[in-house]
């Protein structure tokens, strides 16, 4: 898809100065049962070995004023084992239960605890904070914080983060049984429920004063699952779907190639969301230093040509392919078998057409549903359009590269990008952010409009929308 050629090539400071000792939470969570997963670092934190789907995944957690508080330092700990990068946000009354150092120390960063503090917002505002998240899990909530939240207050960081943020939000309550018990926090979380928001527990059992009831929060080992499923969309249930990604290159003799710039961030970011989302998940890859994600079925290939052959392969049983790869457009025409000289002054590379691979499967089988990428530097709209007519599929998602895309990243090995879908009668912008979070939306858009395929090709589920832009099949 290129004209870019390139030739050849824990330590935990401060726990001592704790409330509740680090000490304490080690013996703890050691002597806790290992449910159905696998021991990580040493024994320190259980996690079941389903919880892949927190790879990657940036989780804000917020800490308010409870008991339970302590239960926040296991929590982060254990994300952060299963692979997630988390930052803290804490309320006043949290503070009085668990230092800021503990959680800064096991969340890797600084501890955000104030609203229009100007030191920290000129660093992550509570915008660029909820912004920043993939899902806000507040654990432990208290009575009052939710009430806070079911009126849509915003006068401390961590309200304001909750009421600014377009993802997922979990609480896992944690308060005096009779608390739980009144009709006013009854009324407060229905009403929570009511916009989308997710109640993890409580759980039932002896609680901090002593007395029995619902209102102990949830054991952190819970609540990481809990927040695993939230990723698991099961929008793509029983499909497979096979996904190009990297460059190919194109061998101009037995050491140098034609290639491009090309990563695979993308297509391997689509392959952990598609994985996500229930899918049997192919992987036909050029050459690329990244590790294959989680479930996937990678195939190694080169050239165009091989990209090709392995995709027409493995096509039988193929729902949706997603063409992420940058292939290259031309290649020589004549591979030399013997290493070129520099013994004349210039060098004349004769190129021909590589095959297009997305044309050719969408035209031998029909019935996938194809999606095809669009890299430009002019005149966006019109060539992705040109594309989606030109090669038949079903959709083109397009990006600015090269200097038309200064907030992006320039779109090549760049961690963030910004997309624009076009399908036939509509089209959808999916702003700058990381390329998981792009993948994730660009999976939940396929699903979509693969399930709004004309009659006769389509497969009968509801999809809703959630707030928090997660759609889910119901
Ligand atoms: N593609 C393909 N086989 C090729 C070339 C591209 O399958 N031989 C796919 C890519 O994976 C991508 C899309 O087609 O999904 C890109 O379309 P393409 O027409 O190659 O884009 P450009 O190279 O940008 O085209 P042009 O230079 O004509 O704008």
């Amino acid at each position: 898809m290129n004209s870019l050629f390139v030739l050849f090539a824990a330590v935990i400071p401060g726990a001592a100065a704790e409330r509740w000792p680090l000490r304490a939470i080690l013996a703890r969570a050691v002597a806790s049962p290992v449910r159905g997963g696998q021991l990580a670092r040493g024994g320190f934190c259980y996690y079941r070995a389903d919880m892949q789907s927190l790879t990657n995944k940036r989780i804000l957690v917020g800490v308010t004023g409870s008991i339970a508080a302590y239960k926040a330092a296991e929590l982060i700990r254990g994300l952060r084992d299963a692979g997630a990068e988390v930052r803290v946000a804490m309320t006043r009354g949290a503070s009085e239960f668990i230092t800021p150092m503990t959680l800064q120390a096991l969340s890797g960063h600084p501890v955000h605890q104030k609203l229009l503090d100007t030191q920290a917002e000129a660093g992550m505002s509570h915008i660029e904070l909820s912004r920043w998240a993939d899902c806000v899990l507040v654990a432990p909530a208290s009575a009052d914080f939710i009430a806070r939240l079911a009126q849509g207050r915003a006068d401390d960081l961590l309200s304001a983060v909750c009421l600014a943020r377009d993802v997922p939000l979990a609480l896992a309550p944690a308060m005096n049984r009779q608390m739980w018990a009144d009709a006013a926090t009854e009324k407060n979380v229905r009403t929570l429920q009511q916009r989308g928001v997710l109640m993890f527990g409580p759980a039932a059992g002896e609680q901090a004063c002593g007395e029995v009831g619902p209102g102990r929060m949830e054991e952190p080992a819970e609540l990481m699952r809990r927040v695993a499923e939230v990723f698991e969309t099961g929008l793509l249930a029983g499909k497979t779907v096979l996904i190009t990604a990297g460059p190919t290159r194109e061998a101009v003799d037995p050491v140098r190639y034609i290639g491009n710039r090309s990563s695979g961030k993308m297509g391997y970011a689509l392959c952990a969301a598609a994985v996500e989302a229930g899918a049997r998940v192919i992987l036909v890859s050029g050459p690329s230093t990244l590790a294959t994600p989680e479930r996937v079925e990678r195939i190694d290939v080169e050239s165009a040509e091989q990209m090709l052959a392995a995709v027409l392969e493995h096509m039988d049983g193929v729902d949706i392919f997603i063409g992420a790869a940058a292939v290259a457009d031309y290649r020589p025409r004549q591979s030399e078998r013997h290493k070129i000289k520099k013994d004349q002054a210039h060098l004349t590379l004769e190129l021909e057409r590589t095959p297009d691979i997305l044309a050719t499967v969408k035209s031998r089988r029909p019935r996938v549903f194809c999606v095809g990428f669009a890299a430009e530097t002019a005149n966006l709209d019109a060539h992705a359009r040109r594309k989606l007519e030109d090669k038949g599929i079903d959709m083109v998602a397009a990006n600015w590269v090269g200097p038309a895309a200064p907030d992006t990243g320039g779109g090549f090995d760049s961690d963030t990008n910004a997309l624009r879908l076009y399908w036939a009668d509509g089209e959808l912008d999916l702003p700058v952010a990381s390329k998981d979070r792009l993948a994730r939306q660009l999976v939940a858009s396929i699903a979509q409009r693969y399930e709004r395929r004309p009659p006769g090709r389509r497969q009968h589920h509801n999809i809703v929308e959630l707030r928090g832009g997660t759609p889910r099949k119901t």
